[in-house]
């Protein structure tokens, strides 16, 4: 007999009956009477199971007794007409080997305790379920869709380093990375840490951010992305919050703040339609399941154009709508950062559509956004979104060496060590904009699910590392 190929379970549910299959994959769930016994098999190729129909006439009762919720098998049979399985074919089984028992009293994903809490407890066997098997296809598509897009436009993905001697941005507290010896940390005269003494002679740490090194990228190539792991120390511990996260950051040159706001429209609306076009069984299960809105949601911001709104009206909206009886938890007033109360409030209350904030007061914001005329504003961008509120954050970038000095100063901030930086500023400077897209956040949206921990296979946040 020639041996018989294995086809996975998506391509299965395609086929037509009346051939030979061989299917590999885990049991979900095994249920019917002495004649005959019902497998619900998964390989994670979809959402969907394949029904397994098992005469136990053909089969030993202790082999039929090893198929238990969470066991690997090999099925071998004939793909015929199903009537009740919920599919158009299912497999009547001819020889059944079970690859991997799975003791069922010690399985860690029980049916009585499904909660997304619970099995981010057990997230090294969470992957196994429906839930995280749709999230990490959904995933997958995001990131492939991701560099499809760029890829098309012509833009070079650019890898930037995880180690860093800079602070970039002061977007958060860094994580060091060192190779002394913390019970015996060499000092200098003065008492201080000796960082020529460590790994790299200086002092270390992970990335917030690719941005300054995907300028240097932008201003040679012309239009770069990056697309990577970002570290971010903050004690946050929110549902919109990882220490660790995966950060796009597109950067070009010749972009002004339209051209930026225009690209990063774009870009999201294209990620969001390629889900729907090519995650629909998935989308179809986590609305199902989680969040009845998802789709609807999904479908609804991509006809219309987003809101462009400046900071400064954002806050007279919000003085107003608190003047009407609105109760925010943190005040509002020209000067501070918002909240996330407060972007959700924009998005879906006042406007009912993305909204693109611009012209941000320059104290909230980073160093290197190009300043507006007013002397008080910069071209910076934040992209908010229904039910997260900021996904993208970017800004047009100071490009006159002047401008951009004066403004390291005045931040109390070393001119020394982003010599390498200022210097695309000293030679041949161009306008050039860019933003960034939280993978994570993009995500929440495009799943539906509430918290990112569940967005991410293996988060890391405040005091959790584990798996
Ligand atoms: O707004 P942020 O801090 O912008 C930057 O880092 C710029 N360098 C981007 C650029 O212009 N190239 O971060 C960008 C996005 C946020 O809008 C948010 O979606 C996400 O990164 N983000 C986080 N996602 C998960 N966990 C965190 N702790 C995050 N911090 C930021
Ligand atoms: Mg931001």
């Amino acid at each position: 007999m020639e041996s018989l190929k294995r086809t996975k379970i998506k391509a299965l549910l395609a086929m037509e009956p009346g051939v030979e299959v061989l299917a590999k994959g885990w049991v979900r769930t095994k249920r019917g009477n002495k004649q005959v016994k019902f497998i619900a098999l998964n390989d994670g190729s979809t959402i969907n199971n394949i029904q397994i129909v098992a005469n136990t006439e053909l089969f030993d009762e202790e082999l039929i007794k090893r198929i238990t919720t969470g066991a690997s098998l090999s099925v071998k049979g004939d793909l015929v007409e199903s009537v009740g399985s919920g599919q158009h074919v299912e497999i009547q089984a001819k020889e059944i080997e079970v690859l991997g028992e799975c003791d069922p009293m010690r399985f860690p994903l029980q049916k009585k305790d499904t909660t997304l809490e619970f099995l981010r407890s057990v997230a090294h066997m969470r992957l196994r379920t429906n839930t995280f098997g749709a999230v990490l296809r959904i995933r997958n598509a995001m990131a492939f869709a991701i560099h499809k897009f760029f890829n098309e436009k012509g833009f070079v993905y650019l890898h930037t380093p995880l180690i860093t001697e800079s602070d970039a941005e002061g977007a958060g507290d860094m994580f060091q990375v060192t190779t002394m010896d913390l019970k015996n940390i060499p000092l200098d005269k003065k008492g201080d840490v000796d960082f020529s003494k460590d790994f790299f002679g200086k002092k270390t740490s992970l990335t917030v951010s690719g941005q300054l090194e995907g300028e240097l990228g932008a201003t040679a190539v012309g239009e770069i992305y990056t697309f990577g792991p970002t570290f971010r120390a903050e004690n946050s511990n929110t549902p919109r919050h990882l220490a660790e996260f995966w950060m796009i950051e597109p950067e070009m040159a010749f972009y002004d703040i339209n051209d930026n706001m225009a690209l990063a429209e774009e870009f999201v609306k294209y990620l969001v339609q390629y889900a729907l076009d090519n995650c629909m069984d998935d989308l179809k299960f986590l609305n199902q399941k989680y969040d009845e809105g998802l789709i609807e949601r999904m479908q609804g911001v991509l006809g219309i154009p987003f809101q462009k709104v400046t900071y400064t009206e954002a806050v007279e909206i919000l003085e107003k709508a608190i003047a009407d009886g609105v109760k925010f938890e943190y005040p509002v007033h020209w000067g501070t950062d918002f909240q996330s109360e407060h972007e959700r409030y924009l998005v879906e209350k006042h406007f009912q559509k993305p909204v693109i904030l611009i012209d941000f007061p320059k104290d909230i914001k980073a160093f290197y956004m190009k300043q507006n005329p007013d002397g008080r504003t910069v071209r910076g961008m934040d992209v908010l979104f229904p039910k997260i509120g900021e996904i993208i954050g970017g800004s047009e970038r100071e490009a006159d060496l002047q401008k951009l000095e004066t403004r390291i100063d005045e931040l109390g901030m070393s001119r020394k060590n982003l010599e390498w930086y200022i210097d695309t500023r000293r030679y041949g400077s161009v306008p050039h904009s860019g933003f960034g897209l939280g993978f994570e956040r993009l995500l929440l949206f495009v799943t539906g699910m509430a918290n990112i921990r569940d967005v991410i296979p293996f988060p890391r946040t405040p005091k959790n590392a584990e798996f």
